[in-house]
């Protein structure tokens, strides 16, 4: 049987560390792509971290390039490509050089790897991911953005925190655009299946809630050279497995809503399916009339940062 080919675009820090969760979990064949002024970078760490794979227990072949010939069908890509953020930057701050990065990559990939799942996680994520689908017009099924496995992985690491128990045993769901009105959905989040809620008082939670918000910037603010990666990474390995394995995950995927929850034609992030078709399903829930308001406003957000990036990409 064939391994899946994986290329993940951009050899940075999100970049080269997704490439070494994809491939220490076997999900496949990885392709880590930088772009031409980056010379042999790419090739380095390639082979950097395919030397690493008799002394891990791995199989998987790791190639390093700056030409996209190398990815040429690949099963999903995962796009990193972009700067990140430096303290006191908000995501949206990065729209404009971006936008640009991210116009070029969706070119490449129309032309090199068509069949593929396209994840994106490039900032500001809910823009970038717009303008893959717009420009690759790939079905958009196959067009997704890493969000909010990562913002629900913090809020989950917040909570277990608080509460002194395992992280696999808390579940929770965050949906909205990836920025400071991310909405965390405490009637979705349990603890071994007990509602938080129950266990956690409304105003500590909203101080958990609000960490978890800020968890990009908080990151940020300590690294001072750059923005998260090993969360971030880890995020979209679980995606690339998510599609290679056809799991049919139920994650929060920065998604194309149409009709789904009236958002009319953006990606935001709503709880679907995801499997070998990349999202399969948008699930759609009842929400509490806070949390309708809140995914309103951040929705709103969304469209504004849309807005913004087509006037700066048309000047
Ligand atoms: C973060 C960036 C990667 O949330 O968006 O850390």
């Amino acid at each position: 049987m064939r391994r899946a080919k994986i290329t993940v675009v951009g050899a940075g820090n999100v970049g080269a560390t997704c490439a070494h969760w994809c491939a220490a979990a076997e999900l496949g064949d990885i392709v880590l792509l930088d772009i031409p002024r980056t010379e042999d970078m790419p090739r380095g760490k390639a082979l950097d971290l395919m030397q690493s794979s008799p002394i891990m227990g791995f199989d998987s072949n790791i190639v390093g390039t700056t030409s996209y010939d190398d990815t040429a069908e690949s099963d999903v890509v995962v796009v990193t490509a972009g700067i990140p953020r430096k303290p006191g930057m908000s995501r949206d701050d990065l729209l404009s050089t971006n936008a640009k990065i991210v116009t070029s990559v969706a070119e490449q990939i129309k032309a090199s790897s068509p069949n593929a799942v396209v994840i994106v996680v490039s900032n500001p994520l809910d823009a970038m991911v717009q303008q893959m689908w717009k420009v690759t017009g790939f079905d958009s099924a196959k067009v997704c953005g890493q969000a909010g496995v990562l913002d629900t992985a913090r809020y989950r690491t917040f909570l277990s925190m608080e509460l002194g128990v395992s992280v696999e045993d808390i579940s929770a769901l965050l949906m909205g655009g990836h920025g400071d009105t991310m909405v965390p959905l405490p009637s979705c989040t349990c603890v071994g299946g007990i509602p938080v809620t129950q266990l956690i008082e409304p105003a500590r939670l909203e101080e958990i809630v609000d960490r978890t918000r800020k968890g990009g910037a908080e990151i940020v603010s300590l690294l001072k050279t750059g923005s998260a990666y090993y969360a971030p990474a880890a995020a979209c390995a679980q995606m690339v497995e998510a599609v290679v394995r056809d799991k049919k995950r139920v994650i929060p995927v920065a998604a194309l809503c149409q009709s789904e929850y009236g958002v009319g034609g953006y990606y935001v992030g709503v709880p679907a399916i995801m499997g070998a078709g990349g999202v399969e399903k948008i699930i759609e829930l009842d929400l509490t009339e806070n949390e309708q308001a809140a995914f309103k406003h951040s929705v709103d957000a969304v469209k504004q940062l849309v807005a913004s990036m087509n006037e700066l990409l048309s000047a």
